[in-house]
């Protein structure tokens, strides 16, 4: 399968990626974690990439031109035997435009754009209550799916930790800015055909459950 996640910021885009990856061994390419590891990491940034992170911290996008120099430095990833999932990417129009360019050229095509619907309310809910493992970067939710000892993986015993960008001030830019310049290509794929709208309510295994349905039902 070649497929995007799309959906607001802590709609549990990530969470259905790591398990829908379990049946299809994609390339998962989460630009996000991309640039939180590239930013974290201990070599020289380039001004570009910290620039980057300076943009994530307040929970602004990052410009597409340095998303897009990232993205075409994993272009491999298209060609993955299992397929890809791309989470987090595209979220402009000018994005997903680059990419459309990028997959003709390479001969290949979407086969779902999968949008996850949740309202308002309960996506702070789980970006509020989101931890990280520093370690293994296993995602917990202090409300919803809790670590059996508080603070501590339960994969690796590594500390738990909160994004600075779940911080309130910077969730609200982050919702504005997915309202602004991502929602956008919910109409942009439906014109083209390729969404296939997914409820995001109820736990991430019913949700990966009904995502395989919604793609099976859509190649039927
Ligand atoms: P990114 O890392 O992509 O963040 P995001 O889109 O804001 O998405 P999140 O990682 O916050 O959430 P998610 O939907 O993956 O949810 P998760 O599974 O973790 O991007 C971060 C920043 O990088 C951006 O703000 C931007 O600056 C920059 N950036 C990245 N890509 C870019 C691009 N293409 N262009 C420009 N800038 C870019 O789940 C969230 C929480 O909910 C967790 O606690 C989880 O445990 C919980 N949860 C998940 N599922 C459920 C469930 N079913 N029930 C209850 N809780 C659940
Ligand atoms: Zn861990």
């Amino acid at each position: 399968w070649r497929l995007v996640l799309l959906g607001a910021p802590g709609v549990g885009k990530g969470t259905q990626a790591e398990l829908l990856n379990e049946q299809l061994h994609a390339c998962h390419l989460s630009t996000g974690d991309v640039f939180r590891a590239a930013s974290k990491s201990a070599g020289q940034l380039s001004p570009a990439m910290k620039a980057a992170s300076d943009f994530m911290r307040k929970g602004e996008l990052v410009p597409d031109s340095t998303v897009w120099e990232m993205v075409r430095e994993r272009k491999e990833c298209l060609h993955c035997v299992g397929g890809f999932i791309l989470d987090g990417f595209p979220r402009t129009l000018g994005q997903a435009e680059s990419l459309a360019r990028l997959m003709k050229e390479e001969g290949i095509s979407l086969h779902a754009v999968i949008n996850y619907d949740l309202p308002a309310t309960e996506i702070v809910a789980r970006l509020s209550g989101r931890r990280t493992c520093e370690g293994c970067k296993a995602v917990y939710n202090v409300i919803e799916r809790p670590p059996k000892t508080e603070g501590l993986c339960d994969k690796c015993g590594g500390a738990l930790f909160q994004r600075e960008d779940d911080k309130p001030e910077s969730i609200k830019v982050r919702l504005d800015a997915y309202d602004k310049l991502t929602s956008p290509l919910i109409d942009f794929y439906k014109k083209l055909g390729a969404l296939v709208s997914v409820d995001a309510h109820g736990t991430p295994a019913e949700i990966c459950d009904r995502t395989i349905l919604a793609l099976q039902l859509k190649t039927a």
